[in-house]
């Protein structure tokens, strides 16, 4: 993430997409973000694979309880945390489960105390100042035989072009018609308002993406063996913890 550094440091300019990170941006638009949200989000990748023991699941950067919610079907207990206040908030209110724990944390501080059979993240990883330490720290907080199943952000494009907010905008318009074909027109208007908000934009400022190249080496140094598979803007993500007793070799990254 070191373009990111930079950039963070970047002054803000009406013509580029470029901000000061804020960790706590969420918190300014969390209703509106949960309902684009729910209208856009699929679990399939993590769903699909899920570790064989269902016990105990973590999910880093809950937002608004969406995967955590889901994961609750399929395990015995959930914990989900994020740093946001009013997005944990919306999750306990629109989310809950008598097996989900909501805890306002910091997934660049965590104090697990406990192993987890999975630990999923989605577009989490890319809001952390040290994503290797992170990477880290959840696969040392894995049982035997547990799975790390993440998803974030990529960048298709050279650093400058997604940041043109004329790109950004137009962007935005083709993905309203691709929409209006698609879904109902109150969600395709939802999706657009969205998209378009001065708090979604300004918060899309102060995003950086690695590039599919620079995700996929960072697995490849932190979590050797992993499977990457490309999404459309994402790369999902999935580790293996070695089983009790394995000898651990490193198995090159493919996928
Ligand atoms: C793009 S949202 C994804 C939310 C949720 N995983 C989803 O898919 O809807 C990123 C989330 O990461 C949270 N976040 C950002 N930095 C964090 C940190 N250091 N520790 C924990 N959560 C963090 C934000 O508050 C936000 O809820």
């Amino acid at each position: 993430m070191n373009g990111a550094a930079c950039a963070k440091t970047a002054a803000a300019s009406p013509f580029l997409l470029v901000n000061p990170s804020d960790p706590q941006s969420f918190d300014r638009f969390a209703e509106q973000y949960d309902a684009a949200a729910a209208l856009e989000r699929r679990h399939d990748f993590f769903l699909q694979n899920l570790p064989e023991r269902r016990d105990v699941a973590l999910d880093v950067g809950c937002g608004t309880g969406l995967l955590a919610h889901a994961l609750s079907a399929h395990f015995r207990f959930v914990v989900a945390v994020d740093i946001s206040e009013p997005m944990l908030a919306l999750a306990r209110r629109n989310r809950t489960a008598t097996n989900i724990d909501y805890r306002r944390a910091d997934a660049s501080d965590l104090r697990l105390d406990a192993r987890f059979d999975a630990i999923v993240s989605h577009t989490t990883l890319h809001h952390l100042a040290d994503p290797s330490r992170a990477l880290t720290a959840l696969k040392s907080s894995l049982r035997p035989g547990g799975r790390l199943l993440l998803v974030d952000c990529v960048t298709r494009f050279p650093a400058a072009i997604p940041r043109l907010t004329i790109f950004y905008w137009a962007f935005a318009s083709l993905r309203f018609c691709r929409d209006l074909i698609r879904r109902n027109t109150r969600e395709a208007l939802v999706l657009f308002r969205f998209n378009l908000s001065r708090r979604w934009i300004a918060h899309l400022q102060s995003d950086r993406y690695l590039s599919r190249a620079e995700l996929r080496a960072l697995c490849a140094r932190e979590l050797p063996g992993a499977q990457c598979v490309d999404f459309a803007n994402f790369v999902g993500i999935v580790w293996t913890a070695p089983a009790a007793g394995a000898a651990l070799h490193p198995a090159p990254a493919h996928g």
